[in-house]
């Protein structure tokens, strides 16, 4: 039986590269594509990519009210934070439907930090309960059988997958932890602003969000807390860099009393052993390494005469930190292999 999927907001970036992933699962079956400012409008006429390859009626993107009282098996959820829980919510309600969210929307359990962050009311704080954070490689336990999964951020992804781990075997201190992160200029998605312009950002790097003012951050504070067992604080400083895709991020933190980069490169070997899609490296990885793959790439390094360690790790943040993540969600929630079409 193929598994049915309708994406909502297939037009923007992450629904195009989602697609790209779906048609190469071997069990997965498009119900629908949907857009709000281009219903009616061929799928193939937008991403010329796909021209051929979905059956035309499938092809023809369809309004929200159109599809919103469908129940297909799986619905990822490719819109902005607030829009997104707005439009999941009928088939998060229908008892049938998987939903896979790839927006903030319920990411993170503390309600007062949502709204606070993302400077509105939640739409649906009564679902939030249900959902579980879909950081596929440490939550697997929680994301088999779930029924509402919230996709991690891409900066989140980058800097927990190397973090949860060793803060959870008490490798490293919890306090001090510095992350700096480089984005491609995908991450903003698809619309142009003012400052993800071609010509602000090529040839030019810049900070922003800068230390405590990143949403992202208060993601990554939580479910690091979550980890540690107690509230941890980071400085988070994200920038945009002139390249399409990727995340690069160098994350500053102390080892624990007796601990050294032998144990943190050990405690990470140990945790991802098995893991498909995590690797440790033993040189720095490139976002070269990982570009339109669904792997993360870690490095760790204990500079000579002191108790720091300095972990890279780096993704595209079109696939392990959106798209490919939510397919490998997608796997696992429905009892299949978290690689199938992904590797
Ligand atoms: N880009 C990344 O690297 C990345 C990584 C991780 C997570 N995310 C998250 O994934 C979600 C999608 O990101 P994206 O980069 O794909 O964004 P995007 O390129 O801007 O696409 C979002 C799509 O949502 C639709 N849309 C926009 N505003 C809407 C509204 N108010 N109501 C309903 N539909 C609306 C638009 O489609 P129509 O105009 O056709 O309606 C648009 O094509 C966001 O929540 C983002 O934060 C993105």
């Amino acid at each position: 039986m193929a598994i049915k999927v309708g994406i909502l907001g297939a037009t923007g970036f992450t629904g195009q590269e989602l697609m790209v992933l779906l048609l190469r699962h071997p069990q997965v079956e498009i119900a629908w594509l949907s857009s709000e400012s281009q219903p009616g409008t061929d799928y193939g006429k937008i991403y010329p990519q796909f021209q051929g390859r979905l059956p035309a009626s499938v092809g023809i993107l369809r309004s929200f009210a159109d599809v919103k009282a469908t129940q297909p098996d799986v619905v990822f959820s490719c819109l902005p934070h607030g829009a997104s829980a707005e439009c999941a919510a009928p088939f998060a309600a229908n008892g049938k439907t998987l939903v896979i969210d790839l927006s903030a929307d319920f990411r993170l359990q503390d309600l007062a930090a949502y709204e606070k962050a993302y400077a509105h009311p939640h739409p649906l704080p009564e679902v939030l309960k249900q959902a579980r954070y879909g950081l596929t490689e440490i939550h697997a336990d929680a994301i088999k059988g779930a029924r509402l999964i919230a996709n991690p951020g891409c900066y989140p992804t980058s800097a927990l997958l190397p973090l949860m781990p060793l803060i959870q075997a008490g490798v490293i201190s919890p306090d001090g932890i510095i992350i700096d992160s480089k984005s491609g200029v995908s991450g903003a998605g698809k619309k142009p602003t003012e400052t993800t312009h071609y010509v602000y950002a090529n040839e030019s790097v810049a900070a922003y969000g800068v230390g405590d003012k990143h949403r992202h951050r208060v993601e990554i504070m939580e479910q690091l807390s979550l980890s540690a067992g107690r509230k941890v604080e980071v400085l988070f400083t994200p920038h945009l860099i002139p390249m399409e895709r990727g995340i690069l991020s160098t994350i500053y933190c102390d080892l624990a009393p007796g601990k050294d980069g032998a144990a943190a490169e050990a405690c990470l070997k140990a945790a991802y052993a098995g893991a498909g899609f995590v690797r440790i490296r033993e040189d720095f990885p490139r976002t070269a390494d990982v570009k339109h793959s669904n792997f993360c790439h870690i490095k760790v390094y204990q500079p000579a005469g002191g108790n720091k360690l300095i972990i890279v790790s780096v993704l595209d943040n079109m696939v392990k930190g959106a798209s490919g993540q939510a397919l490998q969600n997608m796997n696992l929630a429905l009892g299949l292999p978290a690689g199938l079409g992904l590797a």
